[in-house]
């Protein structure tokens, strides 16, 4: 038997909830939120594809409820308030890091042993909020951004190559901000053929581009932040975890000496298993990625230091 506990059902928590029951990637999910009935309703109108979907996950909403999250193996905290137009993630930390603090302290006191993946943004601060906040081991809290970038780089690889996207590989690494990013083109390839081989530099940069402001330009079209990607690469990363299937996936994680960082967590691809991030991978980065990498943690430590100046931390 598993279980997960989202927190926040908002657009990406319940969207990750609807994406792993589907799969039954758990036995049970749990989505909690504190505006009355909107788990509750979300947790019943999905249950009810049950049979339309074939699926029988046991499914359970609550309002702040935090009895019911009792010994989650993993929990997903995506609550927070979402970027608008024309607003960098960065700028979501005043509000987000309170939020944040109260949730990582009642989810703790709930599932002492869970492993706990961070959605909410700014992502790589509150991950690193989330572990100095619980005082939990560093394999056991994880954020996702790395996974749901480097699927928009793959996106827009397949565009700029004809490829078939499922036979792209292409991974970002580094801070999960529109600037921060880092999408690894020297190592992006069509099943194995490098991408140079399929379009040119200028459309190839331009596929670059696109991802770094991937979130941003959907939140210009939709009008808040984006939710189906999000939630499925929430869904992905909780299926290594609980499935043992030790994937590969970049995500954001505690460094200490890692990429000649330390004390900030950031995305670097990871082994993600049933104890959570099991081994840091070391990429051979060319002069440029390296630099880059060295200003994105730079730029993430920035960020960082907020949390203290609001006394988060
Ligand atoms: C995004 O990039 C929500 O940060 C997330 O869409």
């Amino acid at each position: 038997m598993s279980k997960v506990t989202v927190v926040g059902a908002g657009a990406v928590g319940a969207t990750c909830a609807n994406v792993m029951a589907c799969r039954e990637v758990a036995s049970e999910v749990v989505l909690i939120d504190i505006k009355e009935g909107l788990s509750e309703g979300k947790m019943l109108d999905m249950y009810q594809c049950s049979t339309l979907m074939d699926f029988d996950t046991k499914m359970v909403g609550v309002t702040n409820d935090y009895k019911k999250t009792a010994n989650s193996d993993v929990v997903v905290i995506t609550s927070g308030i979402p970027r608008k137009p024309g607003m960098t993630r960065e700028e979501l930390i005043g509000t987000n890091a309170n939020i944040m603090k109260g949730v990582i302290e009642n989810a703790v006191k709930y599932s002492p042993r869970a492993i706990f993946i961070v959605v909410a943004n700014p992502m790589d601060t509150l991950t690193y909020l989330a572990l100095k906040a619980s005082g939990l081991p560093k394999n056991r809290i994880i954020g996702m951004g790395g996974a749901l970038d480097s699927a928009r780089f793959k996106c827009y690889l397949a565009k700029a190559t004809g490829a078939n996207i499922n036979n792209i590989d292409g991974m970002v690494i580094g801070g999960h901000g529109d600037t921060t990013m880092i999408p690894l083109l020297s190592k992006a390839s069509v099943n194995g053929v490098p991408v140079t081989h399929f379009a040119s530099k200028k459309r190839l940069e331009e596929a670059v581009a696109n991802t770094m402001v991937g979130g941003a330009t959907l939140t210009k079209l939709i009008g808040t932040s984006a939710w189906y990607a999000p939630g499925a690469a929430v869904s992905m990363m909780v299926e290594s975890i609980l499935h043992d299937q030790k994937k590969i996936v970049p995500c954001s994680c505690y460094l200490e000496g890692e990429y000649g960082q330390s004390d900030l967590c950031i995305g670097v691809p990871a082994v993600i298993g049933r104890k959570g991030i099991e081994k840091i991978i070391k990429l051979d980065l060319t002069k440029e990625e390296a630099a880059k990498f060295e200003a994105s943690a730079a730029a993430v430590h920035k960020t960082n230091q907020v949390l203290h100046d609001i006394k988060a931390l």
